[in-house]
């Protein structure tokens, strides 16, 4: 059964979209044969924080919904913070996922560490 939550980001996943001159850049895929969607994730951070985050999603619904919600996650928190969300506390977020669509939620989370670890990268 699809909960209300689920549904509401459906209709709008408000931070839906892509960042112009992101700080960083993340592009996962589910790396199976039968699945080449992708989410690509970007976030803006100034004094350490995450003060915008965005992603895109060519994806199934699990997909989209979950980086909404790691998106929603992420703002306002540090990088240290960020780096530190995990699948369980998306899955939290939204009660709990059915395991048959497991792999494809874990995508959202995924593409925030991608991100994350892009801006880390730029600044060494
Ligand atoms: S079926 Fe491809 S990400 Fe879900």
């Amino acid at each position: 059964m699809i909960s209300q939550k689920i549904v509401k980001i459906l209709k709008n996943p408000k931070h839906m979209g892509k960042i112009e001159s992101p700080d960083g850049v993340g592009k996962v895929t589910l790396g199976e044969p039968h699945c080449e969607d992708e989410v690509w994730f970007y976030i803006k951070v100034k004094d350490d924080k995450i003060v915008d985050a965005k992603f895109e999603a060519f994806a199934c619904a699990p997909a989209l919904v979950t980086s909404n919600i790691a998106a929603e996650l992420a703002l306002g928190k540090t990088i240290g913070e960020a780096k530190k969300l995990s699948k369980m506390d998306v899955s939290s977020y939204l009660g709990g996922i059915p395991q048959i669509e497991r792999k494809c939620a874990d995508l959202g989370t995924d593409a925030l560490k991608a991100a994350i670890n892009d801006y880390l990268k730029r600044g060494q």
